[in-house]
Parts: C-alpha cells; structure tokens; sequence
C-alpha cells in the first residue's frame, strides 16, 4: 500500500469506442504530448465527471506511456459518473484526472485465477497479460449477462495464445458461473483475483474461505461496502493532529475528513467511500476501526494507516500524521 500525493492533471480525450453493449471506451492522451505517468496492471485513475470523480481501472497496455484507456459502463443507476463519459464526453474533450494509483497488484504467485464479472473485467485484463509475461499459466473466467454485454472478448481470446485460458460466461447462454467449479481446481500457490458484481465477489470469497484460500484471494471494489452500525449507535472520538497539534472531535454522524476540513485541515479525498485510497493517512496512536474496502487484514491489524473518509476510531482518540 503506498501513499501517493499527486495533483490532478488535465488529460485530452483521443477516442471512444463501442466496446460491448453500454460499455464504451475512452482513450486519453497528454495534450502536450509527454509520457503520462506509469503505472501497473491493477491500477486504476480517478476521473473527474463533472462533480463527481470516479475510479475507472486502466486496461490498456502500461508498456504505452502515450495513452490511458479506461471502459466505462452505462449504468442506469448512475449518479453522474457513467452518464458524464456516455452523454457528454466526446473526442476533444479535456477531462481531469488524479492517479494512477494501484491497491489491486498483481502478487509473485505461482499461477493466477481471474474472475470477472461484467465491466470488472478491465483491471484483470491488464493483468492476465501481465501474468503471461511472467510466463505464470493463469486462467480467466468472465461472466456476463449476454456475449454482446461483455466487452473484450476478442481480445482475451488473443491473449488466452500467451500461457492462459479463457472462459466466457454469458449467464444466457450457460446460466449462473459455478463459482466451486471455477475454484474447484485452484493450483496449489495460485493466487485468486476478483472484480466485479459484490454477489460474485462475496460468492468467490466464500468458496476460497471453504478452500482455506482467503489469505490468496484479491478483490477490487468501485463501491463501499455499508457498515452497519454497532450496538448503540457511533460514539464520538478525539483526533489529534500531530504536526498542526489541533484536536478535533468527530461525531457520531460525521466522518473525520469533514470534520478536518471544517476545522481548515485539508486532506484530499475522492471516493468518499473507501474504496480509492486517496485519503490514506498515517495513524501514530489509537486504534483505528477500519470501513475501507482496500486495506488487507494484515494491514489493518497493523493499524499505521487508515482511509480517514469512512473508517473511526475503536478508542476515545486517535493520533493521526497530520
Ligand atoms: Fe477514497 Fe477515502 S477518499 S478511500
């Protein structure tokens, strides 16, 4: 997990392209024609929708400095987001984005299991390439609603000639992906890799706790998942900030980085939802109760860091880096 301090940059809308059914890809280029900043497979960018930003995956190859491409769905639950790139943004545009930033890596494993859900297959494009240039053997299965609803078809049957197999998975077709039968051979050392709709990723995370393979599994949300409140409702806490000295008091109705905001403390926040890891500050006293989706439970049981938009505090107070 790293923490990154980047500005947002403008970057030029170079085409758009029908990938699937409601899925249309954007390729972005520097308007000043520079090498953009690198990244790995996994990663994604926050994407400036009008109000809102977005976190999109990058599926393009990371070898290219001279193009981003992102594959955004028209979601008819959009609230800005996708209806922002599918109704207003066209070729020429100038967009802001912020990133690349990677919380979905690709570890050294032996072999790599893919399972993709409708658009969640962007980021696990990038690495099942990745993992053929590893030379790992890995597997990709991708299940959509219809063939024509799953984009990238073409190009994963492609790559499935470097070292890979691919299995598409319209449910009309096949119904429902047997997720025991897609982990049902799961090689020994195999890492499991999952994005996509939260039933499929819990239904995987399920069938690798079964296989003892959680510690192995990786999952890349777009989407807070809701915590439920404890018992009794939120308590208030204390947080200190250590280089300003301030203390402010979060209530039980408010998250900290409003509450910094509100007291003059900037710090950068995106998705609001733990999920982007723009907010990731670093923790010198008091237990953190973590609400992100991105820190593993290692990292969480380490306690030095936590995403200050969604997650509190387990004690009366805590002692943040800034
Ligand atoms: Fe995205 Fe906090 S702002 S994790």
């Amino acid at each position: 997990m790293s923490t990154t301090d980047e500005k947002p940059f403008d970057l030029l809308v170079r085409r758009m392209t029908w990938e699937a059914d409601d899925v249309l890809s954007v390729e972005l280029v520097s308007p000043d024609g520079k090498p953009l900043p690198d990244w790995t497979p996994g990663a994604h960018i926050d994407l400036h929708t009008g109000d809102l930003v977005r976190q999109y995956s990058l599926c393009g190859d990371p070898a290219d400095t001279a193009h981003y491409r992102i594959a955004v769905l028209k979601s008819p639950e959009s609230r800005g987001g996708s209806s922002f790139v599918h109704d207003e943004l066209r070729p020429g545009a100038t967009v802001t984005v912020r990133g690349p930033r990677n919380h979905f890596a690709l570890v050294d494993a032996d072999a790599y299991v893919f399972v993709a859900g409708g658009i969640g297959v962007t980021p696990l494009l990038t690495q099942a390439r990745e993992a053929g240039a590893r030379g790992r053997p890995w597997q990709l299965w991708y299940a959509g609603r219809t063939r024509s609803t799953m984009a990238f078809g073409e190009e994963l049957t492609a790559l499935a000639a470097h070292g890979g197999t691919v299995e598409l998975h319209p449910k009309d077709e096949h119904g429902r992906m047997d997720l025991r039968r897609v982990l049902g051979g799961l090689p020994e050392g195999a890492h499991v890799y999952c994005c996509g709709p939260q039933a499929l990723m819990d239904g995987i995370a399920e069938v690798c706790a079964e296989l003892g393979a959680a510690d192995r599994l990786h999952v890349e949300r777009f989407a807070g998942v809701v915590v439920p409140s404890p018992e009794g409702g939120e308590s208030s806490f204390e947080v200190e900030c250590s280089r300003s000295g301030q203390t402010v008091t979060v209530g039980p109705d408010e998250s900290i980085v409003d509450v910094l905001d509100d007291a003059g403390i900037y710090v950068d926040a995106s998705c609001r939802e733990g999920v982007c890891g723009t907010c990731e500050t670093g923790v010198l006293g008091g237990v953190p109760d973590h609400r992100d989706t991105l820190l593993s439970p290692a990292e969480q049981e380490a306690g030095d860091v936590m995403m200050i938009c969604v997650s509190r505090c387990a004690s009366k107070r805590l002692v943040l880096d800034i």
